[in-house]
């Protein structure tokens, strides 16, 4: 049976009666879909209990258009992560988990100031907070992470490790539709003819010779290129589409120019 928590203090006397199992922790902001589903069921297979959060983390979007236009399906949502089996699902509200509003937040140094946090000012510093409450809160032994947002999930365990926090990050692959669209929640706001153009990211990422090549090849099919840049042994890009703003990435091993 699915529980849903509103409240912090709820679920932490929940969370005391769960002391000595394993706990598995899938942290989103709902409008979930299969990638999520991905996370939740291997979340499913490594420990006893699954908690799942849903927040739209307001500290995270330097746009409040962005914000205010992300998706919102919490009754789709908790049907999926019922047939996921999962088991307790938190759905905090904004001022119980920021009740001094924005008084303290995790900074990570410049390091981090390059693609997501170089074009979405506060973005990085804002998903590092709200997962260090989140941890703090449901106190998993495991958390999972898609790698298709690659530098948040660097961050995350960089911050895991240097913060002592107990909890393992486990990252899982990237999940795509047939054409090779990463599953993502702005996808939604795609018509179906862009969602098509959309899999032209994963295409020329895969194929072009260097970022260089794949930023020309974008932009003359209609993107607007923000990044493409080689680290961490992968391919990372952003760009946006019919005002939808898209990000991807593969390991180099997986480019035509390096296999
Ligand atoms: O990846 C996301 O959905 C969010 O950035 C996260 C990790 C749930 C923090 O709000």
């Amino acid at each position: 049976m699915i529980r849903i928590w509103n409240t912090v203090a709820d679920w932490r006397e929940r969370r005391r009666t769960l002391a000595g199992r394993s706990i598995g922790f899938v942290p989103t902001m709902g409008a979930l879909h299969r990638g999520h589903a991905s996370l939740v069921e291997r979340c499913r297979q490594e420990n006893e209990i699954v908690v799942v959060s849903i927040f739209v983390n307001p500290t995270q979007f330097n746009d409040p258009k962005d914000l205010r236009r992300y998706p919102r399906t919490l009754d789709s949502d908790l049907a999926l992560l019922e047939s996921l089996q999962a088991d307790d699902i938190l759905v905090p509200n904004s001022s119980d988990l920021y009740p001094n509003v924005d008084r303290f937040r995790v900074e990570p140094d410049d390091s981090s100031r390059t693609m997501e946090g170089a074009f979405r000012p506060g973005y990085l510093q804002g998903v590092l907070t709200v997962v260090l409450k989140l941890l703090n809160i449901v106190e998993p032994d495991r958390t999972y992470f898609g790698e298709k947002d690659y530098q948040q999930l660097k961050v995350i365990t960089d911050m895991v490790h240097e913060f002592f926090l107990s909890t393992k990050i486990v990252p899982c692959p990237t999940v795509r539709d047939n054409l090779g669209l990463a599953e993502s929640s702005r996808n939604a706001l795609l018509s179906a003819e862009y969602r098509k153009k959309a899999a032209q990211l994963f295409r020329v990422l895969k194929t072009a010779a260097d970022p260089t090549e794949a930023r020309t090849i974008l932009e003359a099919e209609g993107f607007a290129v923000e990044y493409i840049e080689e680290r961490w042994g992968r391919r990372l890009v952003a760009a946006s589409l019919e005002g939808v703003r898209l990000i991807d990435n593969i390991p180099m091993g997986t480019c035509a120019s390096h296999t």
